[in-house]
């Protein structure tokens, strides 16, 4: 890959001033619990985004990528529509209330694939922020930028997403997964034991959170919110509500509001569950709860496709997985397998081919491990 300092010399003739370098997430479980106020695990991985930065010339920010044609450039504050320009516009709108930007030239290149479920967007959001931050002599703390990255997304690409991914994106950490507590916004890593490895089956169904589907979910899950908080003002969310109350209240919500709510309350137990058997070392039972957390996205939360359950299904039978689920938005994207380290290529190749089978194209697939964080590289 061709990085972004050299494309950066390459594109605007000298070098730039610094580079940072933000990696891919997965979502190890905790589907939609983020923005209703719940726990998430997930990881950082070993691929990466990276952009330079320097002064600029003309007024505005001029930003362009490796892949994707013709600079864009912007007055802070203004948002480019419609395009993947958006996401740094948005962060730099963020950062100039607090101060002012200077013309800059900012050059992107990446090995994350779009659309694939290892949330390109928070990379591009927080590179873009560490970039700035660094730049600009800010003193960012790690959580200031993850929340400036999410606002960039809920405010100014339109997607109202919770803090999972621009969290793990920030605090990913070596060997560890990063345990968000959205509501409090208490951001922890934990140790993943063993010799675990990540692995990612990319359905090639492409979603993009902008097409409606997440918002459509966000609806409904507040919509549950309202009804089942009515007596209970106290909670910040829908995946603090007892699963029995949910039980309890079928006949007060519309089938879809109360399958969203049993989804989101169950999966915040399950994700519970999984932080203390990760801690008594006892994985399979925790894999079990990854499986447990796909069914749930199927069935209750609808965010599943076709493509994506025979994949979990077909990585079930696979005694080296520990555990299988979506991860990330769904409606498309990636599935994860958490597996022990005999799972191997020739194992992934009999997944692949069952899907090539039923789908006549191949999956195509990353063998990834937990890594650090967004950071400036040298
Ligand atoms: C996307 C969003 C996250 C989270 C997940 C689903 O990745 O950006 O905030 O809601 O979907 O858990």
């Amino acid at each position: 890959m061709c990085t972004a300092s050299d494309s950066y010399l390459a594109q605007v003739g000298q070098p730039p001033v610094l580079a940072a370098r933000a990696p891919g997430r997965v979502e190890f479980i905790g589907n939609h619990t983020d923005y209703n106020g719940g726990l998430v695990l997930g990881a950082a991985v070993d691929r990466y985004l990276s952009v330079a930065l320097g002064p600029g010339r003309e007024p505005g920010v001029r930003v362009r990528s490796v892949d994707h044609g013709l600079p864009v450039s912007f007055a802070p504050g203004a948002v480019p529509s419609g395009s993947w320009a958006a996401y740094p516009a948005g962060v730099v709108a963020v950062l100039a209330e607090r101060t002012d930007i200077p013309p800059c030239e900012l050059v992107f290149a990446s090995d994350l694939p779009v659309g694939a479920g290892l949330s390109s967007s928070a990379a591009i959001e927080t590179a873009t922020a560490c970039a700035l931050d660094a730049w600009l002599g800010l003193g960012m703390s790690r959580a200031d930028l993850a929340r400036a990255c999410r606002r960039a997304e809920n405010e100014h690409v339109g997607v109202p997403c919770g803090i999972l991914d621009q969290a793990v994106v920030t605090f990913g950490r070596q060997g560890h997964l990063v345990r968000v507590d959205a509501a409090a916004e208490v951001f922890e890593t934990i140790p993943v034991p063993g010799e675990t490895r990540l692995w990612i089956f990319d359905s090639g169904v492409r979603h993009r959170l902008t097409d409606g589907h997440y918002a459509a979910r966000h609806r409904e899950c507040g919509e549950a919110f309202a009804v089942l908080s009515a007596d209970r003002r106290d909670l910040p969310g829908l995946a603090h509500i007892d699963p029995d109350a949910v039980e309890a209240a079928r006949g007060r919500l519309s089938d879809a509001a109360w399958r969203r709510a049993r989804h989101v309350t169950t999966e915040h137990r399950r994700v519970q569950n999984v932080i203390r058997l990760l801690g008594l070392g006892r994985l399979k039972e925790a894999g079990a709860e990854l499986f447990a957390s796909h069914r749930s996205s199927r069935d209750d939360f609808a965010n599943s496709t076709p493509e994506l359950d025979l994949l979990v299904d077909r990585l079930s039978q696979e005694p080296s997985v520990f555990g299988a689920r979506l991860t990330g938005g769904g409606f498309g994207g990636a599935v994860l397998a958490w597996t022990d380290p005999s799972f191997g290529v020739r194992e992934a190749d009999a997944v692949c081919r069952l899907f090539e089978t039923r789908y006549g194209r191949r999956p195509s697939v990353l063998a990834c491990r937990a890594s650090d964080g967004v950071g400036l590289v040298s």
